[in-house]
């Protein structure tokens, strides 16, 4: 398998998306479609990739950028079909080998399949193959025309299909193999006499086929991959597909994974076996799980790293790293930066930035700590909160090993708790407390005796209060 050159067609508005992101830009499972159909075409180790692109240039020039900076980019000012997207890749080029053309927006279609079909059209030295699939329902797509041999002959769209050719049920996928000469002296003969005014490029399949010229349509045994995306419900439904190809192939890789129809797994992410993921979870991104990790239910992460054993209930985290058996949850709220030690755990209704707590440090509850540092075997009492903003700058909190924190503790930063201390509950701690010592920094208690009686006469507390008095004074008798 050679393949000196890819075409990736992908100037389209995508109207039917009534969107103002170019239609290859829309995402599921974590790559945009274009992102889908670059990565598959990457097993095919191609000579060069030329990507066509027209409806918002400048969004997806930038895409691409970032995710194909090799890739040549090339203008389709006004949108003239797909022939002629193809005609502008090919213009001023004169690719010997095989030159593979396909669409942006077809993001189910996977590697394997794109180098068998390569394969066998290479096998078969034909001058164009395409790849074809049995649709349930192919609506909307181009019919394969065949003659009594079964022998290909063209390729009619929808719009220019009569009612015969409206019940083939083999669609063309948009994706094609041709020997680059052919194509170039065939593709300069395409015209728009049909019902879109457009130039088609199935059209020269017909034309090669009228040169006496080979051609093959090879069919794919799975029409899912196929599918193209052209409005929001084939979006949802290839997202639900792709979940499930990624849900099954983490499965068989020995992920447990109790309810696969609400469990969403971005395809860049890294799962390890013996990890268990429970209903409602959403693993995004760069997420890598390792093995013996239990995540869920209802636990969304974005770019975290969880390392073995770790348990993370009813949460979300986003670019943090929680260390091997931590526990984390339920309804904690985890933002970037964050970094548990092993064996730490961050509990209920906690917030938490840009802060690395030290292994076997505990946050059991309600608290925000935000831009700090925190040593190994500490506790945060509850209701603790990291005052780390000025209301212009933000500032940073250290905490030593070994510390233990009263609850509904303020610290203010920037403020520095030493190794071994404490700080007395419901302290306003703004200053920094050394090593050993405990911190108190909140008023004395006073009592004032008789206040309710005084003040709140005839009151139920009053009355209570005056009854617990008389049988006091009765007892001291
Ligand atoms: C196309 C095929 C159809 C096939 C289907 C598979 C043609 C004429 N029809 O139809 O036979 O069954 O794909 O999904 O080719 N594009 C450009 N420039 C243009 C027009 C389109 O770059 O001027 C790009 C689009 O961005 C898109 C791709 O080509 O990625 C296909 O165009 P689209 O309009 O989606 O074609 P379909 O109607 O789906
Ligand atoms: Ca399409």
């Amino acid at each position: 398998m050679a393949v000196q050159t890819v075409i990736v067609l992908a100037a389209g508005e995508g109207k039917r998306m009534k969107s103002v992101t170019p239609k290859v830009l829309h995402s599921v499972a974590g790559r945009s479609l274009l992102g889908h159909v670059l990565h598959a075409v990457k097993q095919l180790q191609s000579t060069e990739v030329r990507i066509v692109v027209g409806s918002g240039r400048a969004l997806v020039e930038a895409h691409i950028a970032e995710i194909a900076p090799n890739a040549t980019v090339v203008f389709q000012e006004h949108r003239g079909g797909t022939g002629h997207a193809a005609q502008l890749a090919l213009a001023g080029n004169s690719p010997k080998g095989t030159v593979l053309i396909l669409a942006g927006d077809t993001p189910m279609l996977t590697g394997d399949s794109l180098a068998q079909f390569v394969t066998s059209h290479e096998a078969g030295e034909f001058a164009a193959s395409v790849l074809t699939a049995e649709h349930p329902d192919p609506t909307g797509y181009g019919r394969i025309i065949r003659d009594e041999n079964g022998e290909l002959l063209r390729i009619v769209e929808e719009k220019d299909a009569n009612e015969d050719e409206k019940f083939i049920f083999e669609i063309n996928s948009g994706v094609y193999a041709f020997e680059g000469e052919k194509l170039v002296a065939a593709i300069a003969k395409l015209t728009n006499a049909n019902a879109q005014g457009e130039l088609y490029l199935t059209d020269v399949i017909g034309i090669l086929k009228n040169t006496g010229e080979s051609i093959a349509a090879i069919m794919i045994d799975d029409f899912t991959e196929t599918l193209g995306v052209n409005d929001r419900v084939q979006l949802a439904e290839s997202a639900a597909l792709l979940r499930d190809r990624i849900n099954d192939q983490w499965m068989r890789a020995g992920v447990t994974i109790s309810d696969p129809t609400t469990t969403w797994i971005d395809a860049t992410v890294e799962l390890t076996n013996d990890v268990t993921l429970h209903p409602g979870s959403a693993i995004f991104g760069n997420t890598k799980v390792a093995a013996g990790a239990v995540i869920g239910p209802r636990t969304t992460l974005t770019d975290c790293d969880i390392k073995a054993g770790a348990q993370v209930l009813e949460s979300i985290a986003v670019l943090s790293v929680i260390g091997e058996g931590a526990k984390v949850g339920p309804f904690t709220y985890l933002r970037q930066g964050t970094v548990l030690g092993d064996a730490s755990k961050a509990g209920a209704f906690v917030e938490m930035k840009n802060t690395s707590l030290g292994s076997g440090s505990k946050v059991p509850h309600l608290s925000y700590v935000g831009d700090a540092t925190i040593g190994e075997g500490s506790n945060i009492g509850a209701a603790t909160i990291f005052v780390n903003y000025d209301g212009v700058k933000k500032h940073h909190t250290t905490v030593g090993d070994q510390v233990r924190i009263g609850s509904d503790t303020i610290l203010v930063a920037p403020v520095s708790i030493g190794d071994g201390a404490y700080t007395a509950a419901g302290s306003v701690i703004t200053e920094d407390v050394p090593a050993g010592a405990i911190g108190v920094g909140r008023a004395r208690q006073r009592n004032v005796i008789g206040w309710v009686m005084r003040k709140r006469s005839g009151t139920p507390a009053a009355r209570a209060a005056q009854a617990t008095e008389a049988s006091t004074d009765k007892n001291e008798q």
